[in-house]
């Protein structure tokens, strides 16, 4: 169903018609874009112009808000705070490879349908008790399907939760880029209509759209058809002065001259091609960690020595401190070798010329070790270099949040018995 069309003030006249339909739409709306800003920012939430410009527009126009970006860039946290401002439930869909679309749709309860048949078994019993054959037996059972396929068995997930909600919520499709093809399709379809079909059942259909968000850390291109049914924005790194803010915002207990000395060094790690470049999240994390340890001067020594805190990976590890120097004194003269002082092992041989153009740089190297599904929750290589991510590669042991599932009854049970 169409959601009422946002209030007009051009004529300034307030029949009953536009003050009713203003009464419905007053408690969760944005009257401005700035009010998106103020209204994520009250909840600790820092955006821009461009991305608050954007959320505004997806709360007018009834179009789902496709998201993507590098991984800890604040995608995840945007959907929670929207509904946090807005004060809409959050409902979120977190994909994964393999996913199936019950998990996204609904499923049956069979527990509870074993259970009601097993307190039912002497009713049930006294359905077939004079049924002369099998046949007949079956035929009668088969004529009280309905009452086992009815609303009171079935188990709504994320997307008919969010269509069959009295109240309106925020529907979050969380790393959409995970899902399969096919689930992508189900979506597609799903928030082309915002209705749901259930054979058995009916058609549900949203009294309120959803706000919906897609995130995708961008391990693989998505449906252009999905793509054209959504606002689109590309989340990047922020800008120097946001991230500084976002950081002050958290109370790291680092000084915000420090704090600024530090966003600057994380912005110059990130240009470093790592595997895996520092988030907004570890800005934060490391600006907490100087601050717990006291630090009253951002030098190469301890940012050294707290850098894992930023970079995970091995060989990122070894660019970061030999860039470090560098990023916290430019003027700096950094030693040829083991000028970091560092207890890491020093094994520089094997990366020194990871640099060198035609070396086995490192986005090859990248590419044979970042297999989609290697990493747990939200570790990817940056998007740059995701395409040329062998994204088929095996995958299996994915986790599944606890967050759905939650009552999975396996062997594809949908509308079977
Ligand atoms: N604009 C922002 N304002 C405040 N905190 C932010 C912002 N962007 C990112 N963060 C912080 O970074 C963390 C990681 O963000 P998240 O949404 O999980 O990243 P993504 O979903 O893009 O991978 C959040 O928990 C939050 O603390
Ligand atoms: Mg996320």
């Amino acid at each position: 169903m169409p959601e009422a069309p946002a209030p007009l003030e051009s004529d300034g006249v307030g029949t009953d018609a536009v003050a009713a339909v203003d009464a419905v739409l007053a408690t969760d709306e944005f009257e401005s874009v700035q009010a998106v800003v103020d209204a994520l920012r009250e909840q600790g939430y820092i955006a821009d112009t461009r991305l608050a410009t954007t959320v505004f527009l997806l709360t007018r126009l009834d179009k789902p808000l496709l998201l993507e970006g590098p991984a800890g860039v604040g995608k995840t946290e945007l959907a929670k705070m929207l509904a946090a401002a807005t004060g809409r439930r959050l409902l979120r869909l977190q994909c994964y490879e393999g996913q199936d679309e019950t998990k996204a749709l609904y499923e049956w309860d069979y527990g509870k349908q074993l259970l009601y048949t097993q307190i039912l078994r002497e009713k049930i019993g006294q359905v077939v008790a004079d049924a002369p054959d099998l046949h007949e037996a079956v035929e009668r059972i088969g004529a009280q399907e309905s009452v086992f396929f009815s609303e009171r068995f079935l188990a709504p997930r994320p997307l008919l939760e969010a269509i069959r909600s009295p109240e309106p919520v925020v529907l979050l499709i969380d790393e959409v880029d995970r899902a399969d093809e096919a689930l992508e399709a189900v979506l597609l379809e799903t928030l082309g209509e915002f209705q749901i079909s259930v054979p058995e059942v009916g058609t549900f259909s949203a009294d309120r759209r959803p706000y919906v968000l897609l995130t995708s850390n961008n391990t693989r291109d998505l449906a252009a058809a999905l793509k054209r049914r959504c606002l689109h924005l590309f989340l990047d790194y922020p800008a120097a002065e946001r991230e500084l803010e976002i950081v002050r915002s958290k109370k790291t207990g680092l000084s915000d001259a420090l704090a600024e000395e530090l966003v600057n060094v994380v912005r110059g790690l990130r240009e470093l091609e790592l595997r895996k470049a520092p988030s907004i999240s570890e800005t934060i994390d490391w600006a907490r960690t100087l601050a717990v340890l006291g630090v009253d001067e951002l030098n190469a020594q301890i940012l050294s020595d707290t850098v894992s805190v930023v970079v995970k990976y091995d060989k990122d590890v070894k660019k970061a401190l030999d860039a470090l120097p560098r990023l916290v004194d430019p003027n700096a003269e950094v030693p040829e070798a083991h000028g970091h002082g560092h207890g890491h092992g020093h094994g520089h041989s094997d990366h020194a010329h990871d640099d060198e153009p035609g070396g086995a740089d490192g986005r090859e190297v990248r590419a044979a070790k970042d297999q989609a599904g290697r990493h747990g929750d939200g570790v990817y290589g940056t998007p740059k270099y995701a395409k040329d991510t062998p994204v088929d590669a095996p995958a299996k042991a994915r986790n599944v949040t606890s967050s759905q599932g939650s009552r999975s009854f396996g062997l594809g049970r949908k509308r079977a018995l």
